[in-house]
């Protein structure tokens, strides 16, 4: 059986999920479970990033030591997950036994390969992006455009990551496609920073700054930069740098990493240099989607737009749910999700178009048929199913290997729905007296149905 990877970014640990994480969640979970529809078996991963500054000041924020907070946070977002109808394979947290170990495995061996030096380094540093930025990063006022805070000066001795070495070998990777970057204008966007120069990263932080993180084996007095830590969940999820193997060679490398374009940069130029470093393939793709605004405005604290998906859930059903979240605008856009609007979609697209074609056509199938599928003329059925399924199979399973048309290919799959609902108000079956032809429209309405049960699948999954 082929095997279908796909991965998730693993969530800050630093608040409870919101649904901006279940966006990329959603969109992978119908990755996989589509792929699983077409025969593959899958590797779904997802988890939580626990280390790092960020999380260490929420946790102090709220009272409790970082490993309480993260069992609390963590804990959320898998209880959420549940709610979600999300079907992980694995769930990686960065506090883990078996993370940190495999973490200390990769981190000897990049020193054992001479691609890390020790540099005294003074930057800013943005907690938000758990990264140094400059000051061409930041707005008129010295502040960062994304998380709205003005960086720290850091000033510190680090491990750095010979980056420069792996340029050109990561840049090629992308323009031959062996690493696919979707859509295209995010593979453009990557290239452009190659044209704008980039720098050594450092792979530590001075444990006199920050101590939660993983102890580098070679240097006691530094933990491990929590990108570093978290990028590499991808493989030590899979068993990398541990006795078995053999998921691992199984599984990786990953057909899709889906994230967001927020971190890009960190997912298309940092993570496969350090597989290089490593000698580990890299993944076959990146699915990078927009990062969205909530009525018009980035969801913050501060402005008070954070919506929690488990509130959804509550009014609209899980399902609904993911169905709501995924369709506002075409997958690998950004957009802006108008959350009062929700009750109006739900209405429109799933109560009027889909729900009210199913109980109409099982209506008339009881009333005309017996409550049996009735036999049709052939003809109007294959052209139907022709026109409207066929080349939707086979365009699904044409596009194993770009996500991202897969993913737009469902987020159409009720318009057949509505070309249904078109004929049966046109064909009239409650009044046509002709039984031939009565039954040939039933016929129809049943195999769509059918057809958009399986499509939509994936989304709908309960229903
Ligand atoms: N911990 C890092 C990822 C490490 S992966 C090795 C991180 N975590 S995050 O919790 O901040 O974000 C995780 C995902 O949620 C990202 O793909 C991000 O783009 C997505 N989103 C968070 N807010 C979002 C929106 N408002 N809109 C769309 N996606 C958003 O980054």
């Amino acid at each position: 059986m082929e095997r279908f990877t796909v991965t998730t970014p693993i969530f800050y640990a630093n608040g409870r999920p919101h649904i901006g994480h279940a966006y990329t969640i959603i969109a992978a979970d119908i990755l996989a479970r589509l792929n699983q529809l077409l025969g593959k078996e899958i590797f779904f991963l997802t988890g939580t990033d626990e280390h790092g500054a960020k999380v260490a000041e929420a946790a102090e924020k709220n009272g409790k030591t970082p490993q309480e907070f993260v069992d609390e946070i963590a804990g959320s977002f898998q209880s959420t997950w549940k709610e979600l109808g999300i079907e992980y394979t694995d769930f990686i947290r960065t506090t883990e036994e078996r993370h940190e170990k495999a973490v200390v495995f990769a981190l000897k061996k990049l020193k054992e390969k001479g691609v890390l030096y020790e540099k005294k380094y003074k930057g800013l540093y943005c907690t938000g992006c758990e990264a140094f930025v400059t000051e061409k990063d930041l707005d008129e006022n010295g502040f960062e455009p994304l998380h709205k805070t003005k960086p720290i000066v850091v000033e510190e001795k680090n491990w750095f990551f010979k980056l420069s070495e792996f340029l050109p070998q990561v840049k090629e990777a992308i323009e031959s496609g062996r690493l696919k970057i979707l859509p295209e204008e995010r593979k453009n966007e990557v290239l452009g920073l190659f044209e704008q120069g980039l720098e050594d990263f450092s792979v530590s932080r001075s444990k006199e700054r920050l101590k939660w993180g993983i102890t580098l084996p070679f240097d006691e007095s530094q933990v491990a930069y929590v990108w570093v830590d978290a990028l590499l969940n991808y493989i030590t999820a899979l068993g990398y740098g541990s006795d078995d193997q053999s998921k691992f060679e199984k599984f990786w490398p990953a057909d899709i990493q889906l994230i967001g374009q927020d971190i890009l940069k960190f997912h298309a130029i940092y993570w496969p240099a350090i597989l290089l470093a490593l000698d580990v393939e890299l993944p076959k793709s990146l699915i990078v989607h927009g990062y969205f605004t909530v009525n018009g405005q980035k969801m913050s604290k501060t402005i008070g737009n954070v919506i929690d998906p488990n509130d959804l859930i509550k009014e609209f059903g899980s399902d609904a749910t993911r169905y709501l979240l995924f369709n506002p605008f075409p997958f690998g856009n950004s957009g802006d999700i108008a959350v009062q609007d929700f009750s109006e979609k739900y209405n429109s697209d799933l109560a009027n178009n889909f729900g009210n074609l199913v109980s109409r056509s099982l209506t008339l199938v009881k009333k005309f048929c017996e409550n049996k599928v009735p036999i049709s003329n052939e003809e109007t059925l294959r052209e139907f199913i022709g026109r409207e399924i066929d080349p939707r199979i086979l365009a699904l399973k044409e596009n194993f290997g770009n996500g991202l048309n897969q993913l737009n290919i469902v987020q159409k799959v009720l318009e057949i729905a509505r070309v249904l609902n078109e004929d049966i108000n046109k064909e009239a079956p409650w009044k046509e007296t002709n039984e031939e032809k009565r039954n040939a429209t039933l016929r129809k309405m049943l195999e769509g149905i059918a057809a958009i049960s399986i499509l939509e699948k994936p989304v709908l999954n309960q229903t």
